[in-house]
């Protein structure tokens, strides 16, 4: 028999999100919340469901994209709705079953699995909240503690309890299974309470343990406001983390920093910087107000203000203010000002100058840019795609290259300067 299995509640509505998507695909830090959570669970064991009813689709999308073995049960709604209808007719194959819910993404391992190692027969969560609002009251006699009451059904004495349900519970499978078809509905919201749980364990003199976790760790995301002072703790935790790892980070507080980045040895983030998607940051600069999205940089100095777009490899390079770029695999160039580079292949040595333009899109479809090693690219040039310029070549600036240019030769495209002499007096009229 397997020791346990996690099921993570996703099915709810979110309807205090007041938003289109499904509560649980809202991202913190890059990462949709679900799957925040599912990495999480994985930690502890091999056997994860997630129940789903709300947006079912769209939401198993997200989750098989990153954990295709995850396994999705479907809530019946209209039958069986709340927190244990969630669990309704299922068959629990483990030794013990923890309970987690989809919107709890800032819980930590070792926090879980200190409710998977408490002996009782159910281990629930709780805390002191500074402000008890939206969860479940957990009402104590003596120490021991009797049941949970949701905020829509507390009376006003039990509104003024702060400890209050964290909302994730380590079950002896069996007793789950046991106490599961005893839960009514009769409440304000005819709902199925999974929290029931707790008076009926007592009522059938079974040993139930409260663990008491951090507030901010087991918060829940209900709102937009949450949402925001969930990200706010998470980016602190992802920025300490990396600053421990050795990364120097000029304005902590003025970075974001994606959950799915990665760095290596010694880099410097300066302020107002974004790190976006899986980077991968090694030995590198990154120069204030700079956004990185999805790519590698190695070895280089990038910005102040420059966009790197997905999919670009930046190895042993200079990429200075204004430079844009897009899918561009680049090693030990100078792209110091005011540039686009999209679509492109460029080699060691190569200098571009301020104002080169690939043109990569004709309109219909994306084209590529290569440029060999040691290219010298006169400032304001347009690189027409598809174009090749070959190693040890000279573009002359102001050029528009249309054509490929062999190895050794310039390549220029500029109407011959003609100066006409006297002009400005003839047009102006004499000046003294
Ligand atoms: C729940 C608890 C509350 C606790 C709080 C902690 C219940 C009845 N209440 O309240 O005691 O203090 O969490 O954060 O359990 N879900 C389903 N199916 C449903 C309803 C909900 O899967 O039919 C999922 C939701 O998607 C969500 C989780 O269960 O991920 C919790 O539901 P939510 O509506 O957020 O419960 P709370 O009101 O926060
Ligand atoms: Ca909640």
């Amino acid at each position: 028999m397997k020791e346990l299995s996690i099921i993570i509640l996703a099915a709810g509505f979110g309807t205090r999100m007041k938003a289109k998507k499904a509560k649980v695909l809202f991202e913190l830090s890059g990462e949709a919340m679900i799957n925040i959570i599912i990495k999480k669970a994985y930690e502890l064991s091999d056997d994860v469901s997630v129940v789903l009813s709300h947006q079912l689709d769209e939401v198993q999308e997200v989750i098989f994209s990153k954990f295709p073995k995850v396994k999705i049960i479907e809530q019946d709604m209209e039958n069986f709705p709340g927190t244990a209808g969630a669990l309704k007719n299922l068959e629990f194959t483990s030794e013990k079953t923890l309970v987690i819910c989809g919107d709890m993404p800032l819980v930590e391992v070792e926090e879980l699995r200190a409710l998977t190692e408490k002996d009782c027969d159910l281990a629930l969560s709780v805390f002191m909240a500074e402000n008890p609002n939206g969860y479940g009251r957990v009402v104590a006699l003596n120490g021991k503690i009797e049941k949970i009451v949701e905020q829509k059904d507390a009376n006003s004495q039990e509104l003024t309890i702060k400890l209050v349900n964290a909302g994730a519970y380590c079950f002896k499978s069996e007793v789950l299974a046991q106490i599961l078809p005893k839960i009514g509905n009769e409440n304000a919201q005819k709902e199925y309470y999974l929290t029931d749980s707790i008076a009926l364990a007592n009522a059938a003199n079974l040993h139930c343990e409260a663990i008491t976790v951090d507030e901010k760790n087991f918060m829940g995301i209900n709102d937009k406001f949450a949402l925001n002072q969930a990200e706010e703790i998470l980016q602190n935790r992802i920025k300490k983390n990396l600053m421990l790892k050795g990364i120097r980070f000029r304005l902590a507080s003025s970075t974001y920093i994606d959950i799915n980045a990665t760095f290596e040895g010694e880099s410097e983030i300066q302020e107002n910087v974004s790190i976006i998607g899986a980077c991968q940051i090694k030995e590198s600069i990154i120069k204030s107000s700079s956004i990185i999205e999805s790519s590698l940089i190695e070895n280089s100095d990038i910005g102040p203000m420059a966009h790197i777009r997905p999919k670009c490899e930046i190895k042993n390079s200079h990429i200075g203010n204004f430079v844009e770029l897009k899918n561009a695999q680049v090693n030990g160039i100078k792209a110091g000002h005011l540039s686009y580079l999209g679509d492109c292949i460029i080699d060691e040595g190569s200098n571009i100058g301020c104002g080169t333009i690939t043109c990569n899109y004709d309109g219909k479809a994306k084209h590529k840019t290569v440029i060999g090693k040691n290219v010298f690219i006169g400032s304001d040039s347009q690189l027409v795609a598809p174009v090749i310029l070959e190693d040890n070549t000279i573009i002359a600036a102001g050029s528009t290259i249309t054509e490929d240019v062999k190895s050794g030769d310039l390549g220029i495209s500029r109407v011959k300067q003609n100066n006409v002499k006297g002009f400005f007096y003839k047009f102006f009229g004499a000046k003294k």
